[in-house]
């Protein structure tokens, strides 16, 4: 793939005109130095084979809640990629997306993860979660088989289980509310493993679950090949995933199929709300004109900076805006389900504050801002 996914500050453009905001981001970060917050080890997922790519013990941060808050839990999901091959997953695995001795020790807590009642006015002071992600499958896999000579362990669905116990040890046990929430791949985990997050918590908890910028759509690329369909059937096959996705969806389709949230989220039966950019800034580059379909380049400068497309080449992207909202009927209508979709080129928005939160982030006729779908997800209102 060709940028790593992630949830940060990327930039960001609206109606397909760059706004460049990198100032304001680096303002962010600053202002956010002081809300680090520290990694925790899950030592004992080791004797249970939950490790990440190396074998080393997945980790979490955890910023407690107080006041109100103290007894509602939203864990949040990191995205990173993922690897499809040995090759990928070997680069992958001495690096903080394969590794918990290369992760930061401390993180910044932003958007929907802030502890600050202006930046995140309804889950500030919830006990906030931040998943590292480890595994290169959206934590799905499952390899007993450890090879010698690569050391590559797939365990990601194992990892999902051991987090989630030491955190209802932790006291999640207890939540009146828990919010399941991630962005990228970490929003794909929060579909995939919705419905076991629920099952975990006791009946009276009010569980609901968030999955931004993971709305991946199943759409041949520019050269007319299924490139991410192929791709994720790779990354099923190599991480021994398809015992570990909702039977719901491997019962009518092929594994591989149950990454695209178009087949997967309407099985899903806990609340699930979908934030998502029809103009997708990660899935434009990979999958709508990956490199492998690019050959001379001539999709280079445009994917990276809209300014730069030709007439023909803004079509397509425009085209696949339709193809994205088509894939979105696919949810359906349920009350039990939401959707926020805007057309800012960006990938994920909920841990981004100016997305999240901010004087001009997205909103809904002008007026209506996140806030008001925050309070939507307020759970227990
Ligand atoms: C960041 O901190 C500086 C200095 O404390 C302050 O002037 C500025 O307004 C802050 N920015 C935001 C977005 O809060
Ligand atoms: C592994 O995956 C990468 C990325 O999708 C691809 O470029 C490469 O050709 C694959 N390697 C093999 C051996 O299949
Ligand atoms: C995008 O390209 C335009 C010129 O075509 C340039 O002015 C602008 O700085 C570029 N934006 C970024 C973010 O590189």
């Amino acid at each position: 793939m060709v940028r790593k996914l992630a949830c940060g500050l990327f930039l960001i453009a609206c109606g397909l005109i760059l706004l460049k905001k990198t100032d304001v981001g680096v303002v962010l970060m600053t202002n956010f130095s002081d809300v680090n917050v520290g990694i925790t080890y899950v030592g004992t997922a080791v004797a249970k084979g939950a490790v990440c790519l190396d074998g080393s013990p997945p980790a979490y941060h955890l910023d407690e809640g107080f006041g109100a808050g103290r007894n509602k839990w939203l864990v949040h999901h990191e995205g990173g990629g993922w690897c499809s091959n040995m090759s990928t997953c070997l680069s992958r695995k001495d690096t903080r997306l394969g590794s918990s001795k290369k992760m930061e020790k401390l993180l910044p807590f932003i958007g929907i993860l802030s502890s600050q009642q202006k930046f995140n006015p309804d889950f500030y002071n919830w006990n906030r979660v931040l998943v590292r992600y480890c595994d290169g499958a959206s934590f799905t896999g499952d390899v007993e088989e450890v090879d010698p000579d690569t050391n590559l362990h797939f365990r990601g669905s194992r990892v999902f289980v051991a987090v989630m116990e030491e955190l209802l040890a932790m006291g999640m046990k207890k939540a009146q509310d828990a919010l399941l929430t991630g962005c990228s791949a970490g929003g794909l985990t929060v579909t995939l493993h919705c419905d076991q997050f629920r099952a975990l918590l006791p009946r009276a908890t009010k569980v609901k679950c968030v999955t931004d910028a993971a709305y991946f759509v199943n759409v041949k690329d520019i050269s007319g090949a299924r490139h991410i369909e192929t791709y994720y059937s790779d990354v099923v096959k190599t991480h021994g995933s398809a015992n570990n996705l909702p039977p719901s969806c491997t019962s009518k389709r092929k594994p591989g199929l149950c990454f695209f949230q178009q087949n997967m989220a309407k099985l899903v039966e806990t609340p699930l709300f979908v934030v998502n950019s029809a103009y997708d800034s990660w899935q434009i580059p990979n999958i709508l004109a990956p490199d492998t379909a690019d050959p001379d380049g001539r999709w280079h400068d445009c994917k990276f900076n809209l300014t730069k497309c030709s007439t023909d080449q803004l079509k397509t992207i425009q085209d696949f805006r339709l193809m994205f909202l088509d894939a979105l009927k696919e949810l359906g209508s349920s009350s039990s389900r939401g959707i926020f979709i805007d057309s800012c080129y960006e990938h994920d928005q909920i841990t981004v504050q100016e997305t999240w939160l901010s004087d001009d982030s997205p909103a809904l006729d002008g007026t209506v801002r996140y806030l008001n779908w925050q309070r939507q997800l307020e759970i227990g209102t």
